[in-house]
């Protein structure tokens, strides 16, 4: 038997790193996806991936090859820790998320392999264990200490909606976004300032915010109630970075409940300004930006978006942009020039439009 499943890449609307720190995110999920094609084989286990061409056969779940393959077995390491009985396997691979572009390229293989898995072992996983089965084939396999919200939006996200997750117990909420009806789209401008996750500064803002929950007795930064007093209370004069993450953290949720309660009232245009105050925020305070971000973020805004901010983890990536339809051509060229003229690479645009989470395809 083979079965095909295919996972989605995720844009996050609004809420970035919050989700390590029990707070809330709004993703959701692109119509760029991979599929995973698996099979039963006769031995060992054998990954293809048909965008590097390469195909490679381990005997054993628990010593992979650093790279693409921890992504493609990593769901079948984990069941088999888990005491799964995995048979060999055939796992082929095709993804048309862009790589590196904070689109949850990697959630989208895991999350594929993951549900893939499911149906051909017939394991019945609840919503939940397809959940850690994907976030600890990335976390523990892969070994990116990333918090659970690119998996949530490739697993759950449904078309014509934006998913409100908290991360206090990963509970999630299908919440309508349908910016065509006001005339609007998400355009996405991939800065192609490559990313990696399991680089030390993602670790370190994860850190700093963990500090500062400890500082101020918290279980996490979701249970700041009075932003003004944690403020105070981090006090010393090396509390610098600590201040400005629990203030980034702090105001963002505010930002995804603003958010949420205007979807939930169909006033798509008012996002706008809450957008490019995320935007503020991952620059100023939290401190994830690079100028290219910066900049594609501001040329939008000039350009006539209603709001512009990074989206995923930052350091590179995609800038998400709420834009008239009638001027996203001119918004597109606007940021092409502004990229030219500051000696950047050349920015790669499409837009996005809110699309269904895993499901399987015809075999
Ligand atoms: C990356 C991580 C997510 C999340 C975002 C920031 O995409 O994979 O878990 O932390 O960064 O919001």
């Amino acid at each position: 038997m083979t079965v095909r499943w295919r996972a989605p890449g995720r844009v996050n609307l609004i809420g970035e790193h919050t989700d390590y720190n029990a707070g809330l995110a709004l993703p959701f999920a692109i119509e760029q996806g991979c599929t995973a094609t698996v099979s039963v084989a006769q031995h060992g286990f054998t990954v293809t991936s048909a965008q590097n061409g390469e195909q490679v056969t381990v005997d054993d779940l628990h010593e992979l090859p650093d790279g693409w393959v921890r992504y493609a077995l990593g769901p079948a390491a984990v069941l088999a820790s888990r005491g799964v009985d995995v048979p060999p396997l055939r796992v082929e691979i095709d993804s048309d998320v862009p790589l590196g572009a904070g689109l949850s390229s990697s959630a989208a293989v895991v999350c594929s392999v993951t549900t893939a898995l499911d149906d051909l072992l017939g394991l019945d996983l609840s919503p939940d264990d397809l959940l850690a089965v994907s976030r600890a084939a990335e976390n523990d396999v892969v070994g990116a200490p990333t918090g659970g919200l690119d998996q949530l939006a490739s697993l759950r996200c449904e078309a014509g909606q934006v998913l409100r997750c908290d991360f206090a117990d990963f509970s999630t909420e299908l919440v309508p976004f349908d910016p065509a009806a006001h005339g609007l789209t998400v355009l996405v401008v991939d800065t192609r300032v490559e990313h990696g996750h399991a680089g030390g500064e993602y670790a370190a803002r994860r850190h700093a915010c963990e500090q500062a929950a400890t500082r101020l007795g918290l279980g996490s930064l979701r249970e700041v109630t009075d932003l003004p007093a944690a403020l105070v209370a981090l006090d010393r004069p090396e509390d610098g970075e600590l201040r400005r993450c629990t203030r980034h953290v702090a105001t963002e949720n505010a930002r995804v409940q603003e958010v949420v309660e205007l979807l939930r009232a169909g006033d798509v245009p008012r996002i706008g300004p809450l957008l490019s105050a995320s935007h503020a925020s991952l620059r100023d305070d939290f401190r994830v930006t690079v100028p290219e971000l910066d900049l594609a973020a501001a040329t939008l805004e000039e350009a006539g978006a209603l709001g512009a901010r990074m989206t995923g983890g930052g350091f590179g990536g995609c800038v998400i942009a709420l834009v008239p339809v009638d001027r996203v051509d001119a918004a597109v060229r606007a940021v092409e020039r502004a990229f030219a003229g500051a000696g950047h690479r050349a920015p790669v645009s499409f837009t996005a439009r809110p699309s269904a989470g895993a499901s399987r395809l015809d075999a």
